[in-house]
């Protein structure tokens, strides 16, 4: 069991593996059978690594692969949010253990350094009669990864590339289940506030996005993140639309601002 400085934990049980398919399809079944909130499931490697939109995730011995089984008391209205939750959790630790890296959030659930993804949230619900029985969130990080495969070479990092050094992966767990108990607490109060970390470290502001939402293909002008964690998209007609964080996907940016 990890015991972060507050004393709670998110992180009672640790299953480890060296090599499993999907962390997700572990816990999952773990959930299904009852496994409590704070069940964790940890691979060195996957070998079917899951991303969202059906995309695969490129999971080699080096990175980060974990699944956590959470049992939220909100309803099903939140959940949306919560990979906005996960990301939050990645970026303030990546910020805490390599401050010099000037790591930001891609709305809904990617963490970036300078517009290259290193780190993801997937969630994962169960719902019944509109009730959240189980969430399954599944947090990649590319801590210790050498080399990517084109073409995820030209939109990816690692941790290990940026520093040009290897970074403990315990301490990384670590930190991010500390940043993570924080965040979920605080995340079950009051949403809201969580509005001022998001713009903080959002690298979308202000940016022309092209993104897919659904079938449909929009591009504009990134305006916010609303409180129910929609993006505020200004469209080339000059009508504003707000999408959320379930169906959205940015395809691409446009500015050449570097952080
Ligand atoms: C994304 O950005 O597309 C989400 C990536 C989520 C990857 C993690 S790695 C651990 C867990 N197991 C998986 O198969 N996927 C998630």
């Amino acid at each position: 069991m990890i015991i972060t400085k507050k004393g709670i934990s998110l992180c009672k049980r640790i299953y480890r593996f060296s090599s499993v398919e999907s962390t997700m399809k572990i816990a999952s079944s773990l959930a299904k059978e009852g496994a409590p909130e704070g069940t964790v499931i940890i691979a060195e490697e996957q070998t079917k690594g899951k991303g969202r939109a059906g995309h695969y995730w490129f999971s080699p011995k080096g990175g980060l692969y974990l699944s956590v089984i959470l049992r939220p008391l909100f309803s099903s209205s939140y959940l949306s949010k919560l990979s906005l939750m996960g990301a939050i959790g990645i970026v303030k630790s990546i910020r805490e253990i390599a401050p010099s890296l000037p790591s930001k959030i891609r709305w809904p659930n990617d963490a970036v350094i300078e517009k290259r993804k290193i780190g993801g949230v997937l969630l994962e619900a169960r719902r019944e009669n509109n009730k959240v029985c189980f969430v399954i969130m599944g947090i990649g990080v590319n801590l210790n990864i050498e080399e990517f495969p084109f073409p995820l070479s030209l939109t990816a990092t690692s941790l290990k590339k940026e520093l040009g050094h290897s970074i403990s992966l315990k301490d990384f767990l670590l930190t991010l289940f500390e940043k993570l108990e924080d965040l979920y607490s605080s995340f079950q109060k009051d949403f809201p506030s969580f509005l001022e970390e998001i713009y903080l470290f959002s690298s979308l502001m202000g940016e022309q996005v092209k993104l897919r939402n659904e079938n449909e293909e929009l591009n504009g002008q990134v305006q916010g993140i609303d409180e129910e964690g929609n993006l505020i998209l200004r469209l080339e007609s000059g009508l504003q639309k707000r999408i959320s964080p379930e169906k959205g996907f940015i395809v691409n940016e446009f500015s050449n601002r570097r952080w």
